[in-house]
């Protein structure tokens, strides 16, 4: 079942989602070498706390942090620790936000340094690459013409498309229905409707699509073939004409 939310959740999503964005730009000052991952973690932590919310992903099927912080070939999940952040490096920095039962998901990837220009695009495309895909949204389109935009333009971009994650509907859970792959047919999938949450969040890969899991931790996910992944995140919703982004400004 796709929940559709009522004017007062769609009220409470969107506080959960201002106060994600918030903590994403309080994070970004931070992002410099030598800070540590887990430095950056207890900031957001804090910060989500100092403002009546809860950072979600602590806890969550056992996640032992507050954000996950995926550094180069690291595609998602990957846990805060001791870990510095050093020059060349493109850090993805992914969590959540929760409010009054109601939450928030949405990922950044910030280029730290001097990095090569080919990496710059990866980042630069992701972020577009979400923005291919929310111009779909509207109610009435379908799943996947959202997907059909993501991946043309990563393909286009000379990137690759991860598959094994996808975006998602969010809302009283972080990970609701439907499924929202970053690759499809457009025509295809679930109908959207006016009040659906969803997060779109493509993952691409500078080489090729193949991800696997870590053998550091149950939990991170890097590319097969160790090239660097980016990903972007917004929650949207869904509205007659269009879309809302609820992580946005
Ligand atoms: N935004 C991430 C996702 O959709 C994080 C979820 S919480 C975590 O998978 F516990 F998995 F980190
Ligand atoms: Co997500």
């Amino acid at each position: 079942m796709i929940s559709i939310k009522s004017n007062r959740e769609i009220e409470l999503m969107r506080h959960a989602g201002h106060i994600n964005f918030l903590t994403h730009e309080e994070l970004k000052k931070h992002i410099k070498p030598g800070i540590t991952t887990g430095e950056l973690d207890k900031i957001a932590h804090d910060f989500i706390i100092k403002n009546d919310c809860i950072p979600s992903c602590l806890g969550y099927e056992d996640y032992p942090k507050s954000i996950c912080v995926s550094i180069n070939d690291e595609v998602v999940h990957g846990i805060p620790g001791k870990r510095k952040i050093k020059n060349g490096d493109i850090v993805s920095i992914d969590f959540c936000v929760g409010y009054k039962g109601y939450h928030s998901d949405a990922a950044r990837t910030y280029i730290v340094g001097d990095v090569s220009e080919e990496v710059r695009n990866l980042v630069e495309n992701t972020r577009l690459a979400f923005y291919e895909g929310l111009t779909k949204v509207r109610a009435g389109a379908k799943i996947g013409d959202i997907s059909h935009a993501i991946e043309e333009f990563a393909h286009h971009h000379g990137l690759s498309v991860v598959e094994e994650l996808v975006g998602h509907g969010v809302g009283t859970s972080i990970h609701e229905e439907p499924d929202v792959p970053n690759y499809g047919k457009s025509g295809t999938g679930f109908t959207l409707k006016e009040g659906m949450t969803l997060a779109i969040e493509p993952m691409l890969n500078l080489g090729k699509k193949e991800v696997c899991m870590t053998d550091q931790d149950d939990w991170t996910i890097v590319t097969e073939d160790e090239s660097p992944s980016a990903h972007y995140e917004n929650t949207v919703l869904v509205t007659k004409d269009g879309y809302e982004i609820l992580t946005g400004e």
